[in-house]
């Protein structure tokens, strides 16, 4: 595909629909692929993967090609992906591809290249110690973890992302460069409800979320649309109002609002992020894949951690326990889902150590499918909790 050639000319506020480029759309996946892929394109035999972070694809043709998988940041600064261009340069012949987890992989035809490859990446380090470019992210272990904008970027959200993302992999780092799980692992995170990515799809997701109603500024009426933030209300707590010299406004009925923080994504004048209400939910048990089992969402089972920043250490020893209790507990194949489906959810709060509260209770329109409409249940200390928790029994 062609590459455009001549310089467009500089941009000229006076007139800007002149020289105006539009809809060209992204350029063609075709002409940033390796040749080894051009040539055996839909020609594929099987794949292997070698070691942690390292897979080969043999063609039909007999062309082998192999793919070294290393993590990223996701966020990234353009040093940073010159360096990553440095390193395709000089084994790949340029190419280089993002995966939908955004791990970096780099791809060269013959054994000897991914052992000077692998020695070359694993010798990358920031000065701060951490490594640039760990190898790893294949099979059944944990690979990069799918996460949002957080307080780099973004006006909504309950917590930080790329700082817990970091904290969670620096204590998971074995099981990334490792396959030692029954299956593969999937975490994400997202920092508001809104839930860009993939928290309600994955084995196990950290979610940021508010404990506190929105405030009503006074300005509502110059900078929202009302009926907007009105309708934006999943449970109906917002209601028309006026203020005391006669504006239009809101009046929000506290005991109703669960904290969703869809009225401010609608109207900046409805702000609800606490510094000591914000926080962060974990949420298990969600695949997308069809494998064996249907594709499932993530379900609460931590309804509130602190926002301990930096390092988030409540969160990190709550993804940790659930990952060592499926580890040590779960069969080959098994995702944490089909784990705790098959050993039941009040075993597997009991397996993870994790408390159950009334907060985990479903009482959102559809909530009754989610209770137990049977009498199979097993006695577990948290299956009492359970009947606590939902008002069935006195202590
Ligand atoms: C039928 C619908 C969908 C299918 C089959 C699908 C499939 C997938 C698959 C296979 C992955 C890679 C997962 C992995 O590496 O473990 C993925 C990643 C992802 N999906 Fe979906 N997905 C669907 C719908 C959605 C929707 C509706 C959203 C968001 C609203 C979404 C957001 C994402 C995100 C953010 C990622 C991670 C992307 C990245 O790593 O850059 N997906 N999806
Ligand atoms: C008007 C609405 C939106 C705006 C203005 C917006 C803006 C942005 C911006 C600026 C980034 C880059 C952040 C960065 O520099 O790190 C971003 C990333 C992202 N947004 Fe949005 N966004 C919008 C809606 C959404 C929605 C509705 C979803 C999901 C359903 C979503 C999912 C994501 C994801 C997954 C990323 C991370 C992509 C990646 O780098 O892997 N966004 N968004
Ligand atoms: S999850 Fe919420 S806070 Fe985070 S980037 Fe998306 S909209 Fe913003
Ligand atoms: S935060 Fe959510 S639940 Fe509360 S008033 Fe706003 S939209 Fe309604």
């Amino acid at each position: 595909m062609a590459l455009s050639q001549g310089r467009l000319g500089k941009y000229n506020p006076e007139k800007p629909t002149e020289n105006r480029i539009t809809d060209i759309g992204p350029r063609h996946f075709w002409s940033n692929f390796p040749p080894v892929i051009q040539q055996n394109y839909g020609k594929w035999a099987y794949h292997d993967i070698l070691e942690p972070g390292i897979l080969v694809h043999v063609s039909e043709t007999g062309d082998k090609v192999f793919t070294v998988r290393c993590g990223g940041s996701r966020l990234m600064s353009a040093e940073n992906i010159r360096e990553i261009c440095d390193i395709a340069d000089k084994y790949c012949d340029g190419y280089v591809r993002f995966t939908t987890r955004n791990n970096i992989e780099f791809m060269v035809t013959s054994y000897e290249k991914v052992q000077e490859l692998k020695k070359d990446l694993l010798s990358r380090k920031y000065i701060s110690g951490s490594y640039k470019f760990p190898i790893g992210g294949t099979g059944a272990g944990v690979t990069n973890i799918v996460h949002t904008q957080g307080y780099i970027h973004c006006h909504t959200p309950a917590t930080d992302a790329s700082s817990m993302v970091k904290a969670v992999m620096d204590e998971l780092m074995d099981y990334f460069t490792g396959m030692t799980l029954p299956a593969h692992v999937r975490i994400s995170m997202a920092c508001c409800l809104n839930m860009c990515g993939a928290v309600h799809c994955s084995d196990i997701a950290l979610l940021g979320i508010h404990r506190k109603p929105p405030i009503v500024d006074d300005n509502i009426d110059s900078i929202c649309e009302i009926p907007l933030a009105i309708a934006a209300c999943p449970v109906g707590a917002i209601s028309p109002a006026k203020t005391e010299d006669g504006r239009k406004s809101v009046k929000i009925k506290e005991e109703r609002c669960m904290f969703c923080g869809n009225c401010y994504t609608m109207c900046p004048a409805l702000p609800l992020a606490d510094k000591e209400g914000d926080g962060v939910t974990i949420l298990a048990g969600g695949k997308i894949s069809n494998r064996i089992s249907e594709p499932k969402f993530s379900k609460v089972v931590v309804p509130w951690l602190p926002n301990n920043f930096p390092r988030f250490p409540e969160v990190v020893d709550a993804v940790k326990k659930i990952i060592e209790a499926y580890a040590s507990d779960a069969r080959k194949y098994e995702r944490i889902g089909d784990w705790a489906e098959r050993i039941g959810w009040e075993k597997f709060f009991e397996k993870c150590d994790l408390p159950f509260t009334e907060h985990l209770i479903d009482d959102y329109r559809l909530a009754y499918d989610t209770y137990r409409t049977s009498t199979q249940f097993k006695f577990t200390g948290k299956a009492w909790e359970v009947s606590r928790a939902a008002g069935g029994i006195d202590d």
